[in-house]
This record gives C-alpha cells, structure tokens and sequence, in this order.
C-alpha cells in the first residue's frame, strides 16, 4: 500500500506492507486523513525532543482516520463494511493513518457521524478528543468562567464548543476576523489576540477566570489571566508555565478513548459539534498540505485523501 512516513523533513510516500489486525483490532480501508500540527513535528523529525516518543528513523504520519472496515481482529466489536473514524494514538508505529490501510485498537474507534462526509468525519478525532480531555483536566464545569486561547484553531473550536455544551462560561482569544465564528460556537465574550490579555480578560471577569487552555502556547500571559488557585492546562510538551499563585499548571497529552469519540460524534449528529474541512490533497500532494498548515491562518483542518 501507498504511505506517508516522516522523520526526515517532510512527508515521503513510501510502499509498505498492509498492516494485519491482532486481536481486539480492526483494519480500516483509508477514506480521509486530516493534518495536524503534530504531524509537521513529526515529518521534521523533532518529536523526539519532546519526549512523546522515543528517536527513530522514521515514523507513520496520520492520527486522524474516517474509512471502512476491512477486516476485524479476534474479539473487536465492529464489522467488516461498517463506517468508523479512529485515532492513531501510537506515535512509534511505522505506518498510520495517512496510508491506504491503518490499523487501530479496537478502544480507539467509534462508528462515523451519519451525514457527514469522510472528509468531514476524519477531522474530529484527534482535536475532540484532545479538547475533551484538556476540558476534563480544567474542570471546566456549569457556571465555571474558561479562558480559551487559539480559538479559532481546531483544537479551539471543539474547546469552544464542547466547553458551552458544559454550560462554562467561555472568553475566547483569536483573530479579530474570528469573532463571529467563535461567538457562533458559543463564547460568551471574545477578545482580538494581541493586547494586554490578562488586562482584558480580568475586565470581563473580575478576579480572573477559573482556568485556561492554552491552545495558542500564551504560556505567562495566560496564566496571568487565571484567578489564584484557578487551573492552566496546556497543550504542548515543554510549554506550561510555573504554577503561580497555586495555580493548577498541567499539561494534557491526547489518548484515544472509544466512548469520548462516541460521545463526540453523537454531538456532532445533533448538530452541536462543527467539523470544519480547509481543503483536501491527495496523499502525493501531502507536503502541499504541510506548507500550507506551517504558514498560518488555515481555519478548519486540512484532509488528505489516498
Ligand atoms: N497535547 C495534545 O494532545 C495536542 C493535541 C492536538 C494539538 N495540540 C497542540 O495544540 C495547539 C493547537 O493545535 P491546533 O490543531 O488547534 O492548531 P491550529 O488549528 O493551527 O490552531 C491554532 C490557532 O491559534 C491561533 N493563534 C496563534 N497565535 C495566537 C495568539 N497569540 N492568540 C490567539 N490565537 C493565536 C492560530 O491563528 P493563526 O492561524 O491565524 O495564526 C490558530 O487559529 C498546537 O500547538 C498543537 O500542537 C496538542
């Protein structure tokens, strides 16, 4: 089969052999694979110095999958034909989901949103999931006020979203262009990124906000936004600030959890979640995809498709 590996710079297509399912795995037949910032650190060869993953040649790129199953390992609860999306949680494997075959524990996929397209499916797992858990890591709760940086972003919208389903209270960071749409997707308040932030925020909400997620890597001038004793939770290895004012500091690492996607896509059925698609590229054009992500401004995931 045709898949992208990195390790080295930039995404290579390479031929490799079709993966088999163990037990309680299922094969999936690729129909979309969405690009994360993730994947560019792991094409550049830099995730290692994060220590996320231990240093290889080469890795699989791809965490995000919407296809087919093809074939079920002994003990996986799911049918060959049946529609899924998955998360390619294991960072070392050779191969993931930006081939033409991905296999994936059974415990990291759920069955796709009806009426949704693959293309559209294959952006949820990875930035809901990841949303989800910061979410559960910043009690972000009823009635508790939750500053989200980088908004507009992927991981942003979900944690905009799924924050105000919560019933939290949410001051939404990004672009001055996005207001509209963060507002949309429930933000109580927005503020233009690039001014005084814990000045601003602390005019909203007096004392400061309950917690943060730090999904534009802020660090200190989020913290600064967080009231005494509050939470900040960031999202990048090596980005979290010291814990002042016994603040709360934790940073979230994503993992695949088959009932949270389940959760998500029921969400995003009822129309309460958005999946939003920048644009798609064939898998020999994945490079394309990775300038366009690395320069900035791309509202909504980009999707590969083999
Ligand atoms: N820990 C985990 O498990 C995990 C999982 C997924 C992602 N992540 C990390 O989470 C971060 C966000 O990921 P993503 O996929 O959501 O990326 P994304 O879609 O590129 O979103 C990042 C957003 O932050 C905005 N931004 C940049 N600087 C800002 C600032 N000063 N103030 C307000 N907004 C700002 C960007 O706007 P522009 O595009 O206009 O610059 C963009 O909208 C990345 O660092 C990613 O590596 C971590």
């Amino acid at each position: 089969m045709r898949a992208l590996i990195g390790g080295s710079g930039a995404p290579l297509l390479v031929e490799a052999p079709v993966p088999e399912p163990g037990p309680q795995q299922v094969l999936i037949k690729v129909a979309a694979a969405a690009v994360n910032p993730f994947d560019l650190a792991i094409a550049a060869g830099t995730v290692a110095d994060y220590g996320v993953a231990r240093r290889l040649e080469s890795y699989g790129l791809g965490f995000d999958v919407a296809g087919v199953v093809d074939r079920v390992g002994e003990g996986a609860p799911f049918l060959p034909g049946q529609e899924v999306v998955g998360l390619a949680a294991r960072l070392e494997l050779p191969t993931k989901a930006q081939a033409e075959y991905v296999v994936l524990d059974a415990s990291a996929v759920a069955r796709a949103p009806r009426g949704r397209t693959a293309v559209e499916a294959a952006t949820i797992p990875l930035n809901a999931l990841t949303a989800w858990q910061a979410l559960d890591r910043a009690g972000a709760g009823a009635g508790r006020t939750l500053l989200v940086t980088g908004a507009a972003g992927a991981v942003g919208g979900y944690l905009v979203e799924l924050a105000a389903l919560r019933g939290a209270r949410v001051v939404a960071v990004a672009g001055a262009g996005d207001e509209e749409l963060v507002r949309k997707m429930g933000a109580e308040w927005f503020i233009a990124r690039g001014g005084d932030l814990a000045g601003s925020v602390r005019a909203l909400v007096p004392g400061g906000v309950d917690a943060v997620v730090d999904a534009a890597v802020l660090g200190l001038a989020a913290l600064d936004a967080v009231r005494d004793g509050g939470a900040f939770v960031a999202l990048t290895a090596g980005a979290a600030p010291v814990g002042l004012r016994g603040i709360d500091v934790a940073t979230v690492f994503f993992r695949a959890d088959a009932a949270q996607l389940a959760e998500v896509v029921r969400l995003v059925e009822a129309g309460q979640v958005t999946t939003r698609v920048a644009g798609t590229y064939p898998l020999e054009k994945a490079a394309d995809a990775h300038a366009r992500l690395a320069a900035g401004g791309v509202r909504g995931r980009l999707v590969l498709v083999p």
